[in-house]
């Protein structure tokens, strides 16, 4: 079985797979979360770079052929250096892509005024990732970026649909919109901030638009797997999905019934 690979810090990840799921139902899929370890959004460069290349090694020993960092964090400040160190040493036909430059990609296209707004966590923003992949696309788009570092464990707590998250989202939305009037896109650019979408609409003036990642990245894997035919026919295809947290099993299967709705059978692994 040569399946794909989503990785995650914790739960994030699996409001991109469920994109992903729903649009190419036939692969078999292997999701890990570093919950043991999360968040990573607060860690420094190195330990990023190391704790994901760990689950990178660990997907690919499990049977992975393709792996997305499906987490902004580890793809900001982990991706560049697997893909260019590590994967040539481990193998010249498994690939590892990121959620960042597909993101990148797309909006410029929903952007009319050319000011866009990035809501990341604080090791996203901090990397640059964001204007440098977008600078790189689209040279006349100006990055407003906002580090939000409470939405996550606002999520992780099961607090996004309670009052108290309105003061923290109200409050990192207006920080984001002071750096520019002419702000007119917002992409979500943390695999939590889907769950906080129905209070952040609620203070972002309507005629912004908010992009969530999940079927961003679900769209550009498809087209991906249409423009490598050689990995596309290696892959299995019998629509299995298996789970694995570095954290408590049960504990897991509680707290992702917030981000993905179906079965989860969970097994607890060591990186
Ligand atoms: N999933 C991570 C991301 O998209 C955020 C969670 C964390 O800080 O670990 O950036």
């Amino acid at each position: 079985m040569k399946k794909i690979g989503i990785f995650d810090s914790g739960y994030g990840g699996l409001t991109v797979f469920q994109s992903i799921r729903q649009q190419l139902p036939q692969y078999d899929y292997i999701y890990l979360g570093d919950n043991a370890r999360a968040p990573y959004g607060t860690r420094s460069f190195d330990i990023v770079y190391e704790y994901t290349l760990q689950a990178v090694r660990k997907l690919f020993d499990m049977g992975a052929e393709l792996i997305i960092l499906a987490c902004n964090t580890a793809s900001a400040k982990a991706l560049r250096n697997i893909q260019q160190k590590d994967l040539p040493l481990i193998s010249n036909q498994k690939r590892v892509l990121g959620i960042i430059r597909p993101s990148a990609e797309i909006i410029g296209q929903y952007s009319k005024s050319g000011h866009v707004g990035i809501l990341g966590t604080q090791g996203t923003v901090d990397s640059n990732s964001y204007p440098i992949e977008i600078g790189k696309i689209w040279p006349a788009v100006s990055v407003h970026q906002q580090a939000c570092p409470m939405w996550v464990p606002i999520v992780e707590n099961n607090e996004y649909n309670n009052d108290g998250a309105d003061y923290f989202v109200k409050k990192y939305i207006d920080q984001l919109l002071s750096q520019s009037a002419q702000i007119d896109t917002i992409m979500l650019a943390c695999t939590h901030f889907p769950m906080l979408l129905k209070k952040i609409r609620r203070y972002v003036p309507a005629q912004v638009q908010v992009l969530c990642q999940g079927d961003i990245v679900a769209s550009s894997l498809a087209n991906y797997l249409t423009r490598h035919a050689d990995m596309e026919h290696n892959l299995s295809k019998n629509g299995t999905v298996q789970f694995f947290t570095t954290e408590n099993a049960a504990k897991f299967c509680d707290t992702a019934k917030i981000f993905f709705s179906g079965e989860l059978y969970v097994e607890k692994i060591v990186l």
